[in-house]
């Protein structure tokens, strides 16, 4: 990948300075969590965009994206935030931190991580091209607030989005979960599983297109039951501090107290599994990743039909010991933890059951906890 990006670098615009390698995400447990002041448990992947970065003099932001053949150039004293396409990620990511140096920029992407399948390419895209404009011009920024720029940048385009993704990317480390608590952000490290043990990702084929609308709904929805239990319990200024005995007796209305009920359970199964998987005890661990599934399919509603029947039939295969949607919903992945090989019949079968219900094609593919974004002066 690296050696690709570089040499078509060299094509078109020279010798670049930084080279960067910005990986995905996958998140264990702890969906719809973070907004809520909640806790999550995310690794960086393996599958990562690499990216290589100049300046010009030119005054020009120019970007190309290697494998879908595109590029585009743009004045560089003439961002403003961006709503489509792929070149809002880099346009935005430099609104976000008031670029003001006179050069301009030249980018080559690449990579293999799958666009729209639910790992987040775009806070990879963000994270990794906002830590390399910060190395390019030695701009001082710290890791916590390039999360912030890439949310910043993200938040630009629309979803009014958490900060898992970002943190996950930037902070990700070789062999090691992340368990992040947004009451104070604090993230501690633990080993994942031992490599007896897989995650997969199985990518729907659907793609997430609701996420936009109905992500900021839940979180508006949130956002207003906390307001309206701290009305009469001003210690609950967050969801982290709302209980079951709150949802039941202050919260009007059947959505809220779903909502709410799933958040509260949630970051008691990041907790539940964090232990479970510290302690080697691996079927309970699986086990919450199922629960928390139901969860965010009946209590939180981020599922859809497609994506149950498929969670419900990855259940059935043998050494599946947990499956769950992943991120943000409507689509996307599903994260599944395997005990030792799948076989080529489960797989098969599953496949073709998937194709039959659904007519969509699924994808699947190992994940592996990874390093985060890192840049390299060249
Ligand atoms: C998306 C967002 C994250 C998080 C998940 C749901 O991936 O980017 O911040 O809220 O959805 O857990």
């Amino acid at each position: 990948m690296k050696n690709r990006i570089l040499e078509d670098y060299k094509k078109q615009f020279g010798i670049p300075q930084i080279y960067v390698k910005s990986p995905g995400r996958a998140n264990i447990i702890g969906e719809h969590t973070d907004y809520n002041h909640g806790l999550v448990l995310p690794f960086a992947i393996e599958q990562a965009i690499g990216m290589a970065i100049g300046t010009n003099n030119l005054g020009k932001l120019r970007m190309v994206a290697l494998d879908i053949e595109d590029n585009y150039s743009i004045d560089i004293s003439d961002l403003s935030f961006v709503t489509e396409g792929w070149i809002r990620y880099f346009i935005n990511s430099l609104v976000a931190l008031s670029y003001n140096q006179d050069s301009g920029i030249d980018i080559v992407f690449g990579g293999n991580l799958p666009q729209g399948g639910g790992v987040s390419s775009s806070s990879a895209l963000t994270c990794g091209f906002l830590a390399g404009v910060n190395e390019l011009f030695d701009l001082q920024f710290d890791i916590d607030e390039l999360v912030d720029l890439a949310s910043q940048a993200e938040n630009g385009i629309g979803l009014n989005g958490g900060i898992m993704d970002q943190t996950a990317i930037l902070k990700g480390e070789k062999g090691k979960a992340l368990l992040i608590d947004f009451a104070d952000f604090s993230v501690k490290k633990y080993q994942v599983p031992p490599t007896e043990y897989k995650f997969y990702l199985f990518n729907s084929g659907q793609k997430h297109n609701l996420v936009e609308t109905e992500y900021n709904t839940r979180r508006a929805t949130c956002d207003s039951a906390v307001r309206q239990v701290m009305a009469i319990d001003p210690r609950v200024d967050t969801l982290r501090k709302m209980t079951a005995s709150h949802v039941a007796n202050i919260l009007d209305g059947e959505t809220a107290k779903k909502r709410c009920t799933h958040v509260i359970e949630e970051n008691e199964r990041v907790k539940a599994a964090t232990k479970a998987m510290s302690e080697g005890n691996f079927e309970a661990f699986g086990s919450l990743l199922s629960q928390s599934h139901n969860s965010l399919s009946q209590n939180y509603e981020v599922s859809t039909p497609e994506i149950d029947y498929l969670v419900e039939e990855s259940q059935k295969i043998n050494n599946i010991l947990g499956s769950r949607i992943m991120g943000g919903g409507f689509g996307g992945c599903t994260i599944n933890f395997v005990k030792g090989e799948l076989l080529g019949s489960d797989v098969e079968k599953l496949i073709k059951d998937y194709k039959t219900e659904t007519d969509l094609d699924l994808e699947l593919y190992e994940v592996k906890a990874s390093d985060g974004v890192l840049v390299e002066l060249l």
